[in-house]
């Protein structure tokens, strides 16, 4: 049997060939974005209530309404936004899955989609398993910063859709506020659709704060925002999230949704419904930029180069120029096998491989972990 080649993406993902290898060399693995401590006990016991008190059939295609409106309060809390509960809200499970029904709910073969590079994996197979074309624009090392006249190049009358993600992976870049502007000067006059992807949007760091598509108004008109709990109560996990988007938005969103999923797992919206509803103290922001700043700290320690400390997200981009020429793949081989250290080589996020000598670490750790991890890098050899 042939099967068609949906995608041009490699069989298996760099985080799957990263935490085998971690695996088999029984290294600490740094590689994939997860925590890897406990959830708050309150949750947890939350689901084992939703399980017992008869919250096991199918959810509405939707959400739970109480999962919806928890939503709605919270970003009227947070951001002081009005959100329709029933009209603009759609759960989901995950907010990878909610990236996929957003492009297929508008993508048609040969359209184009501006992707800024490096990305998360997800978005390029996506794009193209709904026969669109990606049109990649590199970010700006050390930065990452938009080049808005490299976007502005990449737009063509073909261009239906851009995809943003603030805070964001791999990099710890956020947008501010101007960049949202710069985005809308862009696409006024142009049948755009935004993607803005931000799952990590509570984890931003150094007193700077998380400009959301949805605050600004002309965008928020052609957005869909997306969104992971998996990131905000550390449980990836449970693989819930969820989409804002206009009504008409929502609308072509939920004709993809009720025949993919149709649904969601419905004890897990019940507890995340009830913890958010009295959970409103943002906390997981402080605890990662502790580990942020913990991870820093023992990192000044090895002959690692970091440029620019990650202003959000889970992660942290560090040079090897100090150690080695090998191309970035190689390296993070290396250093999983010889010094028992898993990370990500940062050019998998890109489709041209751009290899900049720059490796991903996840700092979203114990302590222990963390200091585990960097005393493995003390003294690292210099290798060419
Ligand atoms: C940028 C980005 N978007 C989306 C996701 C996925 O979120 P979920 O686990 O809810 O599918 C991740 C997870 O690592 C991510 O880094």
């Amino acid at each position: 049997m042939q099967f068609p080649q949906k995608h041009t993406a490699a069989g298996t993902t760099i985080f799957t060939v990263m935490s085998a290898l971690a695996q088999q060399h029984n290294a600490i693995n740094l590689s994939q974005g997860f925590p890897d401590f406990a959830i708050d006990e309150r949750l947890a016991n939350l689901l084992g209530e939703a399980a017992r008190t008869g919250f096991n059939q199918y959810a509405p295609m939707a959400g739970l309404p109480a999962l919806r409106q928890a939503i709605a309060t919270n970003f009227a809390q947070r951001y002081g936004l009005t959100i329709d509960a029933d009209n603009e809200i759609t759960v989901t499970p995950g907010a990878t899955y909610a990236i996929y029904a957003a492009f297929t709910a508008v993508l048609q073969p040969g359209d184009e989609v501006i992707v800024p590079e490096p990305a998360y994996d997800s978005y390029i197979p996506n794009i193209e398993m709904n026969g669109a074309r990606v049109v990649p624009v590199a970010l700006q090392a050390p930065t990452f910063a938009i080049d808005w006249n490299k976007m502005r190049d990449a737009i063509t009358p073909r261009t239906r859709a851009i995809i943003i993600n603030t805070p964001h992976n791999p990099t710890g870049a956020i947008w501010s506020k101007t960049d949202w502007d710069e985005l809308a000067n862009l696409v006024r006059y142009t049948n755009i659709v935004v993607l803005s992807d931000e799952v990590y949007e509570q984890l931003v760091f150094d007193g700077e704060r998380h400009y959301s598509v949805l605050e600004h108004a002309e965008l928020r008109e052609r957005s869909f925002a997306l969104y992971s709990f998996g990131k905000v109560f550390n449980n990836t996990g449970w693989k819930i999230g969820y989409c804002i988007a206009p009504p008409a938005y929502t609308q072509a969103f939920r004709r993809i949704h009720q025949f993919l999923s149709f649904t969601v797992n419905t004890p897990g919206q019940y507890a995340l419904a009830h913890h958010l509803a009295n959970e409103t103290r943002p906390t997981v922001g402080a605890l990662m930029q502790q580990k942020r700043d913990y991870f820093l700290r023992l990192m000044r320690d090895t002959p690692f180069t970091i440029h620019q400390p990650a202003r959000g997200s889970y992660f942290q981009i560090a040079s090897y120029e100090r150690i080695s020429n090998l191309p970035d793949m190689e390296f993070a081989h290396w250093l999983t096998e010889r010094h028992g250290l898993a990370t990500i080589p940062v050019s998998a996020f890109y489709s041209n491989k751009k290899d900049d000598k720059l490796i991903r670490f996840c700092f979203a750790k114990k302590e222990e972990t963390l200091t585990d991890a960097v005393n493995r890098l003390r003294g690292i050899e210099t290798i060419a």
